[in-house]
């Protein structure tokens, strides 16, 4: 029996390197965690003899970070590969891969559904690029969409993508367990799971060490975060009471971020108000180097739609969170995700939202129209019933509120003086630096001799809805 030999793939690798080095683009969409796995992406591939370009008329190989989350992102990233169908007709080296959620949600059928697509390959599956790209490289198409239930990529150093040296995301948890009626998310990133905080601490002391100066902990739920030895967060309660006792939940995760490293500033992303306690507000408010911001997405103000969503709090207890919080920080941010036009949601159903926010009178918010994802709970039992007009009218009135709300809060900050982390230079203005505040808003300010990195004192002289506008103080 005759046997095909293949080649080294090293070798092979060495040699395409010596004629030609091989140059890779990404790009990425939807939510930040999909931002930090491109960087994880490629360290993968760049390891692999690749070198990144910013120019993707120059690539050898173009990969897209997709997101399902709404309709129109994956309609986003279809317009996007038929600019990429045109470049392969020149260059007919070119390779294509998917990424990210898309990929899992479609897999082998996008490579039927558009054909210029080499390359499939879902959240979890990223290790196996090396293979996946030998695979393309000789010709076959290579899909790789298993779920997992330890992956975390913990110890992958990220490559810092169009980074500002200043600001960095780490992931914490992967996937999501929560379920509720209306997200593709649980399907294409699969159950939860956290990182064992010593690759999390390891990956902060490398940002330190190059000067940066505040991360964003990253996951679909980082309140439900729980360190007990590796394994599905669905597991934990299995485990011994011993092991139970030295597990790591998020309140203690912050806590020892917060001690190791004093002088960097923390953020954190997204959390679940059913799974936030007492004991995160509290480290919080305790440790000056955490943030003062929550991001805590409600999605409707209605209990009927809450209960129908599959969110596991009703409006009191979500209100009732925030009093906790603005108890013990009354100068805590708090941002929203919201939904218009969920299947049977009534004009009273709108109002109870709107009413909602009124009572919190939110910092900044993101706000959506219901979109149907196949495959969804809410997609299978509830008709998509509330007509396309009455979503958008319903959107508008919220989207008006929030700005209202948005410039009452910044207008709150005119006269007092809050501390900024310079990140970049303002988009309006070469004069001009910009940065965050603790609550996150942008602050900008003329330049002085301040440069990007440095926390600078800024009194607030004017603002907009979404920007604080003001002096330095040297
Ligand atoms: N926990 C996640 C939520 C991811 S989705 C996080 O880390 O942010 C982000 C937001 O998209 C959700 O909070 C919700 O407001 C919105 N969203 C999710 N599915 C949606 C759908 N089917 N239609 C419209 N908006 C949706
Ligand atoms: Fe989606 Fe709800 Fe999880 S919005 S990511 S299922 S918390």
């Amino acid at each position: 029996m005759e046997t095909e030999i293949k080649p080294d793939r090293k070798l092979k690798i060495g040699l395409d390197k010596i004629d030609n080095v091989r140059k890779f683009y990404i790009e990425s969409y939807g939510c930040q965690m999909n931002f930090a796995d491109s960087e994880i992406v490629s360290s993968i591939v760049s390891s692999e003899g690749y070198t990144s370009t910013k120019n993707f008329e120059e690539a050898d190989l173009i990969l897209l970070n997709t997101c399902s989350i709404r309709e129109k992102a994956e309609t986003t990233v279809r317009n996007r590969l038929k600019d990429f169908s045109k470049l392969k007709t020149i260059n007919k080296n070119l390779k294509v891969g998917v990424l990210g959620c898309m990929a899992e949600r479609l897999k082998n059928k996008f490579l039927d559904q558009e054909k210029i697509v080499d390359l499939v390959v879902g959240p979890d599956a990223y290790r196996d690029i090396p293979n996946l790209l030998e695979d393309i490289n000789d010709g076959k198409s290579a899909v790789n969409v298993i779920l997992s239930k330890e992956e975390t990529y913990g110890d992958i150093s990220p490559v810092r993508l169009s980074s500002n040296g200043v600001t960095a995301f780490v992931s914490i948890t992967r996937g999501c367990d929560n379920m509720c009626t209306f997200c593709v998310v649980p399907f294409t990133r699969g159950r939860e799971r956290s990182r064992d905080p010593k690759s999390i601490l390891k990956e902060i002391q490398e940002l330190v060490d190059k000067n940066y100066k505040e991360v964003t902990l990253l996951g679909q739920n980082v309140d439900s975060y729980l360190w007990y030895g590796g394994g599905l967060k669905k597991d934990y309660k299995k485990i011994s009471a011993l092991r139970k006792k030295t597990a790591v939940n998020f309140a203690k995760l912050l806590k020892l971020i917060a001690q190791t490293f004093p002088k960097i500033r923390i953020r954190f992303s997204t959390s679940n108000p059913q799974d936030m306690n007492l004991e995160v507000i509290k480290t919080m408010s305790i440790h000056p180097n955490i943030c003062k911001h929550i991001h805590l997405p409600v999605q409707s103000g209605s209990d009927k739609i809450l209960k129908s969503m599959n969110r596991k709090h009703s409006r009191l207890e979500y209100l009732e969170l925030i009093k906790k919080i603005k108890e013990l920080m009354p100068d805590c941010a708090i941002s929203h995700d919201m939904i218009t036009g969920f299947p049977n949601e009534s004009d009273d159903d709108h109002k109870l939202t709107l009413d909602l926010m009124e009572q919190v009178k939110y910092e900044f918010g993101y706000m959506f129209k219901y979109s149907e994802r196949p495959g969804t709970l809410a997609y299978k039992k509830h008709e998509d019933n509330v007509p396309e007009q009455i979503k958008k009218s319903r959107l508008q009135e919220i989207v008006d509120l929030q700005q209202k709300h948005s410039l009452y809060r910044t207008y709150s900050y005119l006269g007092k003086t809050v501390r900024v982390l310079i990140e970049k230079e303002s988009k309006k203005s070469k004069a001009q630096w910009s940065g965050r505040n603790e609550q996150n808003m942008v602050v900008v300010f003329d330049k002085k001799n301040f440069k990007v990195g440095d926390f600078v004192d800024v009194h607030i002289t004017d603002c907009t809805s979404a920007t604080l506008i003001g002096d330095a103080i040297i």
